[in-house]
């Protein structure tokens, strides 16, 4: 099955040093078709033109925005559509990611909106969950991923499903060095499956859940082999052409 392997560049990188990575990306993945990849490159809103036009003629890889407003247009300061995405040239857009909603303090629902909207807008939605340390520690991993999921994917239209992937990112595990082990991430991802199966019904089967926090090239295969691991979103270890390749070719 076909793995999808995404960057998130958060807030890093200028129009010529994403420019430069995007480039150096490409030349990778021409050079060495990668078989059964997706790639995704999400930078910030001020270079997605730039990364689009660097991975043009790249079949297998597109670009993506790290948020969106719920709506089309208006009196919204500060805040993207799915339009205008769109016209920078992604396809897809990240929403709920955990930075978002512990450091911008995004709510579930609002979350909810955006997937719904930028759904119908006719992006495609990567869904970000994951408990933090306290969560999971105080036995609640179920119960938060089934409030994200269930208020995410409150609103979305039966027919934009199939543009939907969920990527679980333990909050703990981001940017800290700590992934989760084969067992932690094992049972989220089994989790976050049976909770999709409950919430959208049969498609939640095929939908793609990947993983995501301290992902680098060492452990990279380990993760896509686990069950329901259907890819990965690296942050730290994608800002750098060569080790984001070994990820998406290990
Ligand atoms: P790191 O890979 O730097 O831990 O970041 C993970 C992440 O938040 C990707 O969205």
């Amino acid at each position: 099955m076909q793995k999808i392997i995404a960057a998130n560049w958060k807030m890093y990188k200028t129009r010529a040093e994403a420019r430069e990575t995007a480039a150096a990306l490409a030349r990778h993945l021409k050079e060495k078709q990668p078989e059964g990849r997706q790639v995704i490159v999400y930078p910030p809103f001020t270079a997605i033109a730039e990364v689009a036009a660097a991975l043009e003629g790249v079949t297998c890889a597109a670009a993506g925005g790290q948020d969106v407003y719920p709506a089309a247009e208006g009196a919204f300061t500060g805040e993207i559509s799915p339009r205008m995405l769109q016209d920078a040239g992604a396809s897809w857009v990240l929403t709920g990611h955990s930075e978002r909603r512990h450091v911008l303090l995004e709510s579930d629902e609002l979350v909810g909106r955006k997937t719904a909207f930028a759904l119908a807008q006719g992006l495609s939605v990567m869904l970000c969950i994951g408990e933090t340390l306290a969560e999971r520690e105080s036995g609640q991993l179920r119960a938060v991923l089934q409030r994200q999921l269930q208020a995410g994917l409150a609103e979305i239209a039966p027919a934009d499903v199939a543009r939907l992937a969920v990527a679980y990112e333990p909050v703990w595990a981001i940017g800290t060095g700590k992934v989760a082990g084969p067992q932690e991430a094992g049972e989220a991802h089994a989790i976050a499956r049976e909770l999709l199966r409950e919430i959208i019904g049969a498609a939640g089967e095929s939908t793609p859940l990947l993983y995501g926090g301290s992902v680098k090239p060492g452990n990279a295969a380990g993760l896509l082999a686990l069950d329901n691991v259907d890819g990965l979103l690296v942050g730290g270890a994608s800002l750098d052409a060569d080790s984001f390749a070994q990820i998406i070719f290990a």
